[in-house]
Parts: structure tokens; C-alpha cells; sequence
């Protein structure tokens, strides 16, 4: 299956305009669809690629094609079932159904460039400039000393750091998801959610001739097992937690940069760990955007998507969502503070 197939686009606006405008209303309508002639027809032309305009996926023997509205809220044109949704009106409720769908069937969405490229650009750059102090910490005292220095949790062997390293940058950023995703997470958990704010997390991945001996990508594993006993008798269904996490890669990635790779389905538990270790095959691998969102069900299989002839690293921030009133659970490296 093609990895970009099964995706909601969220339009950014602005950019392209004239000969590449047409063009993009002539895929539309070769989409057995109907444009949207009400677009701004200067300023908010849609920046799209042919794959952005036909985002189509196949969902119950049926093709489906989406395409949603940018950073501004304004809704271009949504295909459901090859007819066009009514525009009025459509807003989040729009996105909101069609993410949750998305993410109900197959366990994990992207809503492309559903963040504001403003606030995206201020988390890259205190990720930036927290990870110079970080790499400075390392040449001068060793990587084991950063998390005695600084007061976020640290993990010497992936490079993390708890989000909030990034300041005030951090309640900006909780702040956008919440806004713009809440509707989709109170739909997937089904009521109010939370995040939890002892697992949120900025991450750096290195491209394998970067990595330092003690770092590794990681590997499958299900975010609804965080903190779960794998060496216990725990069960594995009811030790899955409802989650949601929102993954937001701060530059491009999956090609040239390490990314994600995930099984599109929903396992509905947890997988014990040599299940874990005996899955094979690639997974799906997107080519993410700053922007960009990718949202997992707490259940998805995922690892990190790295080859050995990718050359830059790799900057995310991500935040998981629980129901507001599930106690969530503590992962080995969480820890509101340290
Ligand atoms: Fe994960």
C-alpha cells in the first residue's frame, strides 16, 4: 500500500498561484469531484502537491477523498465518498470526522500542515538552541552529566528531553495541539482528554553516521504500553492504555532525515514482547513535513524509520493524550521535573 495513502490533508494556503491554481482544480475535477469555486483566487491558493489535492484511501472497499482547509481554519473542499460536503459551516467539525475516522479504523492519521508555521518555527528554535547547550554539556562533562546540569529529564541513550526544555515554547505548543486537535482526541478517547505531562518529550534521532555508540532508533513497539509490566502477568488487553500521541517532527523527515514507520491496523491490545521482536517487514513510512502531525492510537505498531543512507538528523516533539479522567501511568523516564 502506498505509505502516503490513507491521509487527511490539511491545505496550508498562500504560495502558488496562476498555472499550478489550474492545475490543481483540474485534479480536483479529474477526482470525479467538484472544486471549490469559492476560493480566495489570488491569496489563499492552496500550496499542494497532486498528492496533496487526491488524498485518497481505500475504507471499507470504498475510495475516499479529502482534502481539508489550512492553517487559517478556512475549509477548501472536502470529498467524502465522491461527493462534495456542503462548505459551510464544515470547519473542525469537518476535520474532526475526518481524522477520527481515519484513526479509528487504521490506528494512525496525519493531518498535514494543521500547525501554524509561526508557532512551528519557535519550537525548532528553542529545540535548537536547548540542544547546543546539550551538546556542549556532552564535550565538556560527558553525556551522563546532562541530566545532573539541566532541570528536564534527559535520556543519555536517545537524546530526549522532557518538553519542557523548551520553555515557554512548551505551553505554546501544548496549547496549538490542544486547539486544533482537542475535537479528534475527544473523539478517538471518546470525552475530554488530557495530556500527560510527564510524557512529553523532544527527541532527537540522528542519522546513522551521526549517532553516537550509546544511541539506537527504536524499535516496534505500542505507546498505549508506556510504564506497562512486559515481565509480569499483567493482561495485555486491559494493560493497553487509551492514548492518543501526537508526534510532530520540527524538519522534514523519512527520507533524508529519520522518520516513522508503523503497521496501519489496530492490534486492540498490547503485544507481548517476543510478539514484538518477531515482527518483520517495513511498515509504512511517510515523508513528514514541519507541520505536520501524526496522530497513533495507543495501540499502533510503530519504531523509528532510519536507513543507512540518510545524512541529517531528525527533531520531534510529541505529546500523548489520555482520557481526563484515566489515571495514565509512568514510564521509566517519566518525571514532571526530573
Ligand atoms: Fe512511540
Amino acid at each position: 500500500m502506498d505509505p502516503d495513502s490513507g491521509y487527511i490533508c490539511v491545505l496550508s494556503r498562500g504560495g502558488r498561484r496562476g498555472r499550478a491554481r489550474r492545475r490543481e482544480r483540474s485534479e480536483v475535477r479529474e477526482g470525479d469531484a467538484k472544486s471549490d469555486e469559492k476560493s480566495d483566487p489570488q491569496e489563499n491558493s492552496p500550496a499542494i502537491a497532486k498528492r496533496d489535492a487526491l488524498c485518497d484511501f481505500t475504507h471499507g472497499g470504498r475510495i475516499v477523498i479529502r482534502k481539508v482547509w489550512g492553517g487559517g481554519g478556512l475549509l477548501d473542499v472536502v470529498f467524502i465518498h465522491g461527493r462534495t460536503v456542503p462548505q459551510a459551516g464544515m470547519g473542525c467539525e469537518s476535520m474532526t470526522e475526518g481524522l477520527t475516522q481515519i484513526l479509528r479504523t487504521r490506528g494512525v492519521v496525519v493531518a498535514r500542515q494543521s500547525l501554524p508555521a509561526e508557532h512551528v518555527l519557535g519550537w525548532r528554535q528553542a529545540a535548537d538552541d536547548r540542544y547546543a547547550e546539550v551538546d556542549e554539556i556532552i564535550a565538556q562533562r560527558g553525556p551522563w552529566a546532562v541530566a545532573d546540569t539541566l532541570a528536564f529529564p534527559f535520556v543519555p541513550t536517545a537524546s530526549s528531553l522532557g518538553l519542557a526544555a523548551l520553555g515557554e515554547q512548551a505551553d505554546s505548543l501544548l496549547q496549538t495541539l490542544s486547539s486544533i486537535l482537542a475535537p479528534t482526541l475527544e473523539a478517538a478517547l471518546g470525552g475530554p482528554v488530557r495530556p500527560l505531562m510527564d510524557s512529553m518529550w523532544l527527541r532527537r534521532q540522528f542519522a546513522p553516521e551521526n549517532a553516537p555508540p550509546y544511541h539506537a532508533p527504536h524499535a516496534w513497539h505500542q505507546d498505549g504500553g508506556l510504564g506497562f509490566d512486559y515481565l509480569g502477568d499483567a493482561d495485555l488487553v486491559e494493560g493497553l492504555l487509551p492514548m492518543v500521541t501526537c508526534w510532530c517532527p520540527l524538519m522534514p523527515c523519512g527520507r533524508d532525515a529519520p522518520g516513522m514507520a508503523y503497521l496501519p491496523n489496530r492490534p486492540g491490545a498490547l503485544m507481548a514482547l517476543d510478539a514484538l521482536g518477531a515482527l518483520s517487514g517495513p511498515g509504512q513510512m511517510p515523508n513528514l513535513l514541519p507541520g505536520d502531525v501524526l496522530l497513533m492510537m495507543g495501540d499502533l505498531l510503530h519504531r523509528t524509520h532510519v536507513t543507512s543512507d540518510m545524512k541529517r538528523d531528525r527533531i520531534s516533539v510529541e505529546v500523548r493524550f489520555v482520557p481526563a479522567d484515566h489515571p495514565g501511568r509512568r514510564g521509566p523516564w517519566s518525571g514532571a521535573t526530573k
